[in-house]
């Protein structure tokens, strides 16, 4: 096969791959129509001490976050695909409360990310562990 064929091949793979693992991490995760209602979308419950411990039981417990998340919210080493590392400050900017409703309803398409909201926890749970997510921060 020609030489310049097999760059071509190759330069596709790269870009696909580059799709499927969403490599840029702070792109929007939610379908783009949904985006600027989600982004207006606030958590109904306040950060009460109380709410972020049940957050934290949920994430090490129920909604086994830490299986894939880590107890540091870093992230385990997987194969292919990563997931977030909670602790960037530039990411927790980033992201509304509502997107990452979303994504726990939904789980993050084409990722590992799975549903969580409506299948292991329900509605106030999914909020509760996004206040806890949100302790991650460094920046805080
Ligand atoms: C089987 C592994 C797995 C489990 C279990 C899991 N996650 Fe994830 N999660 C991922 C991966 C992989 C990503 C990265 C997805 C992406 O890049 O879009 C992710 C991404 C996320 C994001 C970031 C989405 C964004 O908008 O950037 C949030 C928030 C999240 N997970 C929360 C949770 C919570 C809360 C739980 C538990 C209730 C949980 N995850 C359980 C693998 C997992």
């Amino acid at each position: 096969m020609p030489k310049i064929l097999l760059t071509l091949i190759a330069a596709l793979l790269l870009v696909s791959l580059a799709e499927a693992f969403h490599l840029d991490l702070y792109e929007a995760r939610v379908p783009p129509e949904l985006l600027e209602k989600l982004q207006d979308m606030d958590n109904p419950y306040l950060p009460t001490p109380e709410r972020v411990d049940a957050g934290q039981l949920i994430y090490f417990g129920k909604g086994q976050c830490v299986t894939c998340h880590n107890i540091d919210g870093k992230g385990m080493e997987r194969t292919g695909h990563a997931p977030r590392d909670f602790t960037d400050a530039k990411w927790q900017e980033t992201r509304t409360d509502g997107e990452l409703m979303w994504v726990l309803r939904n789980g993050s398409p084409g990722t590992e990310m799975p549903v969580r909201v409506g299948k292991v926890i329900n509605e106030e749970e999914g909020w509760s562990v996004i206040h806890f997510i949100r302790t991650f921060d460094q920046s805080q």
